[in-house]
């Protein structure tokens, strides 16, 4: 795919098949998100590769029931005190956001699914994969081959939060001053 093509082929993926994704092909989407840019090149964040079946349940909330059946779950964590905290905002969650944006288009771009989670308990992701006190857990992500049918669960959700819209260019882009 081109760049292009990836941009537009992104979407939040929730129903995933049962076809494993190998390491190396995680690997290289987390190559993408390790040379992503950060505050100062500090590169606060830290990637835990979830495969454990039933680590992956745990990380599976009411909300993202569906995170169960995916492949593997990537946890995105960052550290403030190697980021911009000096000044809001902290730019930690800067850092982990990129970094994992890069993560998600180089998984699109393998032909794999994945989706933001932001929904999770910090303390619950925390204690179940050892990640230290000062961490922060930004971010989780499924990285899957998403399922042939979608599922009336996502087709669902999709509709009820339009996730195909968006704002006009002209609503959000502002020329010289706001
Ligand atoms: C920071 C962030 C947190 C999100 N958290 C969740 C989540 O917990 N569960 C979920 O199903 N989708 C979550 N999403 C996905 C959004 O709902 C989705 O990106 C949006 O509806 C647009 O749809 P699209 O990704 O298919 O383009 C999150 C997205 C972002 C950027």
């Amino acid at each position: 795919m081109d760049f292009t093509e990836v941009i537009a082929a992104r979407k939040s993926v929730r129903k995933y098949s049962d076809k494993p994704v190998d390491n190396g092909t995680i690997m290289k989407c987390l190559e993408a998100a390790r040379i992503a840019p950060s505050w100062a090149n500090k590169q606060c964040w830290h990637f835990i590769v979830v495969r454990d079946r039933k680590k992956i349940e745990k990380l599976s909330s009411m909300i993202n029931f569906w995170l169960k059946d995916a492949s593997a779950v990537i946890v995105a964590c960052g550290d403030p005190l190697k980021s911009g905290f000096k000044t809001e905002p902290h730019y930690y969650l800067v850092d982990v956001a990129i970094a994992l944006e890069h993560f998600v288009l180089a998984a699109t771009n393998e032909g794999l699914g994945t989706c933001w989670i932001g929904a999770f308990d910090e303390e619950t992701v925390k204690t179940l994969l050892g990640i230290p006190k000062e961490i922060k857990v930004v971010a989780l992500t499924p990285i899957g081959f998403p399922a042939e049918d979608e599922g009336l669960f996502s087709k669902t959700l999709k509709t009820l939060i339009s996730s195909k819209k968006r704002k006009p260019i002209e609503e959000i882009v502002h020329m010289e001053k706001w």
